[in-house]
């Protein structure tokens, strides 16, 4: 484990039995469709990949790059950094997520999606923490319900560290006073 982390949260295998398990009922829910899945930066990365590589159905990839965190605190001001590729116009969206935390990311996306006219559109996010939410948002496939707890790994940062540990866990107290960064 990497001394910074103080506590697992979730394991590397509890995360790919979860995310086949997701993958098995979005290629279910979505038969005879082609769903375009739209990863948001990037704390997606992990789980938009491993999650892709078990979909059974025809589809489609996008991203979106979104920004509104500071270290373990949201700024509350949702930003677009880089926007879709392709029109989402008569799609199928499937929002690929690493959490949902105050729900204001997604109540933004959703909203700016909303307008280019989408067939449908659902969340689909790694991990989900209710406690947090200060809007109310529909998550149609969450791969773990988790307390108010400031995590990392699994894509997830703090300061843009530690987006690359297998596991999900919680990082020392130490840590975070310090401020650590990489800069
Ligand atoms: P929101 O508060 O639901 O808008 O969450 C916005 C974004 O903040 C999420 O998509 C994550 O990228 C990031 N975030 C929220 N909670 C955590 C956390 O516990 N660890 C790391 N990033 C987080
Ligand atoms: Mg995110």
């Amino acid at each position: 484990m990497h001394t910074d982390i103080g506590e697992v949260l979730i394991t590397e295998e509890q995360i790919s039995v979860r995310v086949k398990e997701l993958a098995e009922k979005i290629s279910k829910d979505y038969k005879g469709r082609c769903p375009v899945f739209v990863g948001v930066l990037k704390g997606c990365v992990f789980f938009l990949s491993d999650l892709l590589k078990h979909i059974t159905i025809d589809c489609n990839v996008d991203f979106m790059c979104l920004s509104s965190y500071s270290g373990t605190q949201s700024t509350g001001i949702v930003r677009t950094v880089l926007d879709l590729k392709e029109s989402i116009e008569d799609r199928d969206v499937v929002i690929v997520e690493d959490i949902v935390d105050s729900g204001l990311s997604m109540e933004y996306l959703l909203h700016n999606f909303r307008s280019r006219r989408p067939k449908s559109i659902k969340i689909c996010t790694m991990l989900d923490k209710p406690a947090a939410r200060k809007v109310n948002i529909s998550v149609k496939y969450a791969g773990f319900e988790i307390p108010e707890k400031f995590v990392v790994g699994y894509g997830l940062d703090f300061n843009e560290l530690y987006r690359n540990l297998p596991y999900i866990g919680v990082i020392k107290k130490s840590v975070v006073e310090k401020d650590k960064t990489c800069r």
